[in-house]
């Protein structure tokens, strides 16, 4: 009946419109077309995001998991400013580092993260043409083409498609080339990406993936928006939005050692807004201009910050587990050097939570990063700030001052929603909504919807009644609209896991049927026990 829980056969155009449709996730200014990079939560997604963030909250700062020790660890929240003062950005290393390589089409002028390109060829418009006409699946890892196919292409849907591509300008010299490198073969056998390579200008890098066009040399862009504080628009007045809460951590280091009795190992953590002018903002939220991380810089004695760092890589993937995201769509992956940030030092590793989304699929996106990130910031603000070795901390134990290492789990709230959106959408085409959201209880938006199976003969009362009863405890609806079938479809899409249905029955015997979101199957109960079953099956699942 259901799909089974992997994404690669899930539909991403079909998990936007369910979002749109049910008011999980807008476009941000929509009714002025949008803008590009932002988007708002509609009724349902605010919950469901809430959820995300309470349960990590509750898991981490009010709950913090136990320790290697078998102790619970200890962690502190803290709400810090979105604009900081610009130093902070200078000590950080964001204003020299945090910068993206960029390339720009010297034909159509569109902008490209590098490491974007690839994978935008594969998805782009005269890509896909090229490969039907020369009979390549986009999914193989290699080509095998007649290059005369090539040809009748470029004369063809490739005017309109990729006017600037080499081939459809020169396809003479271009298929001249080809001649040359592969002599007397009527089949050329090459990887996508070369093949690709082949019908753009030699030895020029991939070309555009919007026009075909060549591409300008790798230029670094800061990532960071810019704004003023105050009323004089100057050098002096500038300011950033963070582009990662982080560093409101660090910057409060001092602050919270003061003020709690705090001890290494420690954390602290944060939720909140992050912000950064993405150059090409794309697929759905995943990568957005304006987004929530929810961060936690753990402190600790820097001979133990490789077992911490384990430690963490651990709970975090278990964590994404337990509110609901299956172990087949999920893994732990470890950053090769050549992707290290720039505060990440020889040794000191980084590891990604991946999910497998249906626009990665068969691949990985990441959803949150773990890093050692060392000492670095900790030095850095106490260099920069001239606090200097205020910024360390005392071991009384062994009589020594130093300043603690900090492991980051770094997690993005929206990257977290949009997974738990995809892992939820369950296709199931005996139903009357073709699809429910198979949502772990703990993150469900609504938790139940209580129903009069009729709008008549006192079930409104009685269903109003113990809807009253119930909303002071659980995240529950009311509904008499329309027919009971109507209605448990649309609770399917939202995703809720119980509906309580009053009927004929009840006003008799003072009792409820109840409908579980994934079997579809009803049993009756007494309403005087429908709270205490809500309470046991929640923290179940349905
Ligand atoms: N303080 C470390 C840091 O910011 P990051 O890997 O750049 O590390 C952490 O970001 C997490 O924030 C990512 O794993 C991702 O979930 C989320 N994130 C980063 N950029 C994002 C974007 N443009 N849109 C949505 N989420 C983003």
């Amino acid at each position: 009946m259901s799909q089974p829980a992997t994404t690669v056969n899930k539909s991403m155009e079909a998990i936007v419109a369910l979002c749109r449709r049910r008011g999980f996730i807008f476009q941000s200014s929509q009714i002025y077309g949008g803008i590009n990079g932002f988007w708002d939560y509609g009724p349902l997604g605010v919950e469901l995001k809430r959820n995300c963030k309470e349960a990590w909250w509750a898991d981490l700062v009010r709950c913090a998991p136990d320790g290697p020790d078998g102790h619970p660890i200890e962690i502190v929240g803290l709400d810090s400013t979105i604009i900081m003062n610009p130093k902070v950005w200078e000590a950080s290393g964001h204003l020299g580092g945090f910068n993206d390589p960029m390339q720009t089409c010297r034909k159509c002028k569109k902008l490209f993260r590098t490491d974007q390109i690839e994978p935008m060829l594969r998805e782009s418009a005269w890509v896909l043409s090229l490969l039907a006409a020369t009979g390549v699946d986009p999914g193989a890892a290699q080509a095998d083409f007649d290059p005369s196919a090539l040809a009748k292409w470029a004369r063809g849907k490739g005017r309109r498609l990729a006017p600037h591509l080499a081939l459809v300008r020169d396809s003479t010299a271009t298929l001249a080339h080809l001649a040359e490198r592969f002599p007397q073969s009527r089949t050329i056998s090459l990887g996508i990406e070369q093949m690709i390579g082949c019908v753009a200008k030699p030895e020029q890098g991939p070309p555009c993936p919007h026009c075909g066009g060549d591409l300008t040399e790798p230029r670094q862009f800061n990532l960071m928006f810019q704004t003023y504080h105050g009323a004089v628009f100057d050098q002096e007045h500038k300011t950033y939005l963070r582009p990662e809460t982080a560093q409101g951590i660090f910057t409060n280091f001092r602050n919270v050692l003061d003020t709690t009795r705090v001890k290494t190992p420690f954390g602290i953590a944060q939720i909140g807004k992050a912000f950064r002018n993405e150059v090409t903002p794309r697929n759905f939220t995943f990568r957005s201009r304006e987004f929530e991380q929810m961060e936690l810089e753990f402190f600790v004695h820097p001979d133990e910050a490789g077992d911490w760092y384990r430690y963490w890589c651990q709970s975090r993937y278990r964590w994404w587990q337990s509110i609901g995201l299956a172990s087949d769509n999920l893994t732990l992956r470890q950053h090769e050097r050549k992707e290290l940030s720039h505060y990440a030092q020889e040794g000191a590793g980084t590891s990604d939570v991946e999910y497998r989304f249906p626009f990665t699929a068969p691949g990985f996106g990441e959803l949150e990063g773990i890093a050692h990130r060392t000492d670095f910031d900790l030095r850095r603000h106490a260099e920069h700030s001239g606090l200097g070795n205020k910024l360390m901390v005392f071991d009384q134990q062994h009589q020594e001052r130093y300043f603690p290492h900090a492991i980051e789990p770094s997690a993005g709230a929206d990257r977290g929603v949009l997974a738990l959106l995809c892992e939820a959408y369950t296709v199931d085409t005996q139903r009357p909504s073709q699809v429910y959201m198979n949502f772990h209880p703990r993150i469900a938006p609504i938790k139940s919807a209580i129903f009069p199976l009729v709008a008549r003969d006192g079930m409104p009362q009685l269903a109003e009644n113990l809807y009253l009863e119930l909303r002071r405890r659980f995240a529950v609806q009311f509904d008499v609209k329309q027919n009971i079938g109507k209605r448990y479809a649309r609770m399917d899409e939202a995703g809720t896991p119980f509906c309580i249905t009053i009927d004929g029955q009840s006003l008799e015997d003072q009792t409820a049927t109840v409908r579980n979101r994934n079997t579809l199957a009803q049993h009756r109960i007494g309403l005087d026990r429908v709270g205490a079953y809500l309470h046991e099956q929640l923290a179940e699942g349905p």
